[in-house]
This record gives structure tokens, sequence and C-alpha cells, in this order.
């Protein structure tokens, strides 16, 4: 093994700083929710981006996703029309995987699967060149499982990006016992330089953000099962009360029902606590496929665009 072990999560300086690999080709996987607002971050941030999806259809889909948020980013003067179109020509979607090859970060940002994910590394592993950094964009995976997977483990980071990408400032680095202080330091710079705000923590599943919001999350799925009171109305308490931007109903649709779902069968699995395990109502819910926004019904209807 290639990695080096390391004494502490969080030592007070990082270790001697080599050559620094400069990051400028980045490759994302996947191109639904959370892959598609990824590499637009990337791509306005200057780099060339490639984004890869399962197939065409899924493709089109995801860089439609992109083409509307720029859009709307130049719409709001947000971007100049000019550096919206310099954002689209740095951006490639692409259906094969060897694309990648000549990439200096891989991010992943896959359906929320232990065994897609480390089958996905292990083909990536194969394809892309031996200094580059992989990362995963996991909400509950640990990283160690999928970094173990590859030969380079010393190489490998979580880059937990929130929803939506081009809006929510923060990205949790993620370091692992076998992440080289090389690799959290690119990582951490690369985020810098997305215009985000890096926070470094340990490999325990669902990091900081999601072991504090998902429990929160679910409570309120059982919380509306008991009977406590309507949809809305938890919903308006919590934006009433707390000053949150959105209720937790709001914010289930949002990221999604299943990706909840699965998350919360890989913290529940992981911790064995039971403020991690899915309510049978969120269960049924993705079994009738009601997955929240992506699919015009959640707790709530959406318009179909
Ligand atoms: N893409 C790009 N920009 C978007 C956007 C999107 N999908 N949605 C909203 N925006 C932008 C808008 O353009 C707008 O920008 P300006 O203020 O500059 O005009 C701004 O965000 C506010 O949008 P709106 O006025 O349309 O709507 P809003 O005030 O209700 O804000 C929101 C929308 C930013 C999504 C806000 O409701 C919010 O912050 N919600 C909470 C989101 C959250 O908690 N995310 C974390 C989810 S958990 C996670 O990601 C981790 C995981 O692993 C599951
Ligand atoms: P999503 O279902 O919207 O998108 C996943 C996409 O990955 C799909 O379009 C699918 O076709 C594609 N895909 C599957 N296998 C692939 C492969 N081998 N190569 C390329 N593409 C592939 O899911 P999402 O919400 O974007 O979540 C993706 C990841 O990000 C998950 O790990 C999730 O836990 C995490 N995440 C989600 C949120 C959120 O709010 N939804 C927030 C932070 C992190």
């Amino acid at each position: 093994m290639r990695g080096k072990c390391r004494e502490s999560y969080f030592p007070e300086t990082f270790g001697p700083i080599g050559d620094g690999m400069k990051i400028k080709k980045v490759g994302v996987l996947g191109c639904g929710l959370m892959g598609s607002g990824i590499a637009e971050v990337c791509a306005r941030a200057g780099l060339e981006t490639l984004v890869r999806e399962v197939s065409e259809d899924l493709l089109d889909r995801g860089m439609n996703r992109i083409r509307s948020s720029i859009d709307r980013a130049v719409t709001k003067g947000k971007l100049e029309a000019h550096d919206g179109e310099a954002t689209l020509g740095r951006l490639t979607g692409v259906v094969d995987l060897e694309a990648l090859e000549d990439c200096d970060l891989v991010i992943e940002a896959i359906v929320e699967n232990v065994e897609e994910k480390r089958k996905t590394f292990v083909s990536l592993d194969r394809i892309v060149q031996d200094k580059a950094i992989f990362a995963s964009n996991t909400s509950s995976l640990t990283i160690t499982q999928l970094a173990v997977a590859t030969a380079r483990p010393e190489n490998f980071v979580g880059l937990h990006f929130f929803n939506p990408v081009p809006v929510m400032k923060l990205v949790e680095v993620v370091r692992t016992l076998l992440s080289s202080d090389q690799t959290v330091q690119d990582a951490t710079q690369f985020v810098e330089e997305l215009g985000k705000a890096p926070v470094v923590c340990g490999d325990k599943s669902g990091f900081i953000v999601n072991r504090l919001l998902v429990p929160y999350l679910l409570d309120a799925i059982r919380a509306y099962e008991e009977g406590l009171g309507t949809v809305e109305a938890m919903d308006n308490a919590m934006k009433l009360g707390c000053g949150y931007p959105m209720g937790p109903f709001r914010l289930l649709d949002f990221v999604g029902l299943d990706t909840t779902y699965f998350i919360a069968n890989i913290m529940f699995e992981e911790y064995r606590e039971k403020r991690f395990a899915p309510p049978p109502l969120l269960k049924q819910m993705v079994t009738a496929g009601r997955l929240g926004k992506k699919s015009g019904q959640g707790f709530y209807t959406y318009e179909k665009k």
C-alpha cells in the first residue's frame, strides 16, 4: 500500500508540502441533482470539466439542468451572459468512462449505494492517471470503504457538497486514516478555489451535517405519522419558529426521498441507533415512486417542467 498511516485526523499543521498538484481538469461522475451542480460550479470556476452519465438520455437531462441553472444565474444578473457561455464551453458531457483518463480530480456523485460506488471506483482506478485525486460526494457511506477499493487510498478523500450546489457554501472535506496530507491540502485548496468554504472532518458516517440533520428529518416523518400536525403546519412551524429556510418536509422532497431512504439505511446500519432508522412511511413513499421534487410528488406535489 502506498498510503502512510496518520497519527491524528486533525494535525495542527499539514505536513511538508511537495510539488502540489494543481487541479486543472475535473471529472464528475453522475449528472443528477448533485453531479450537475458540482460540474456547474467547477466549470464556473474556470476548470475544464467532464461530466459522465450512464446513458445519452440521462446525460441530456443533466446537461439541460446545468443550462437552466446557468440561464437562471444570467437572468438574475449573477453571471454575465458571455461568462455563462464560457462556462458551458468548459463543460463536456460524456458516457464513456475512458474520457476521464487525464483528469486531475474525479468527484463521484452517483447513486448512494456502496456496491455501485465501489464498482465504479475500481473501473476508474484502471483508467485515470495514478496521481489524480479521487473524491466521493457520498452523504453517508464512509470514505474508507470506497478508498480501499482502489490502489490509491492516499489520494482519496470525501468532498461532500450541499444541495443546491451553486448556492450552498459548505463543502465537507473528509479525511480518512489513509488520506495523505498532500491530498487533503489539495482538496481543501480546490474547494476554496471554487469559492466554497471547506470544513475538514473525520470519516464517520454522515460526517458533520448529516449526523445532525438526518435524525431531525426522520423524526419529522415519525411525528407526522403519529399525527402531530399536517405537513404544512410542521413546515411552517420550523420556518417561522426557527428561521429555517425550508421546513423538514420541503427539504426531504428537495433532497429526494429515495436518497434520504438510502442514507437512513446506511446510517442505521453503521450506528444501530433508532434515530437513524427509516420510518415506514418513507419506505412506502419510495416504493410508491413518490421521490419528492424530482418525481413531481413527495410530501408536496410539483408541477412537471
Ligand atoms: N440552483 C441554483 N440556484 C438556486 C437554486 C438552484 N437549484 N435554487 C435557488 N437558487 C438561488 C436563487 O437563484 C436565489 O438567488 P438570489 O437570492 O441571488 O436571487 C437564491 O438561491 C434563493 O432562491 P429563491 O429566492 O428562489 O428561493 P429561496 O429563498 O426559497 O431559497 C434555497 C432556496 C436556497 C434552496 C433555500 O430554500 C435553502 O437554503 N434551503 C435549504 C437547503 C438545504 O438545507 N440544503 C442542504 C440539504 S442536505 C444536503 O445537501 C446534504 C445531503 O447529503 C443530503
Ligand atoms: P440522483 O439520483 O439525482 O443522481 C444520481 C445520478 O447518477 C443518476 O442520474 C444516475 O443515472 C447516475 N449514475 C448512476 N451510476 C452511474 C455511474 N456509474 N456513472 C455515472 N453516473 C451514474 O442523486 P443525487 O441526489 O445527485 O445524489 C448523488 C450522490 O450525492 C449520492 O451519493 C447522494 O447521497 C449525494 N448527495 C445528495 C444530496 C442531495 O441533496 N440529493 C446532497 C449531498 C450529497
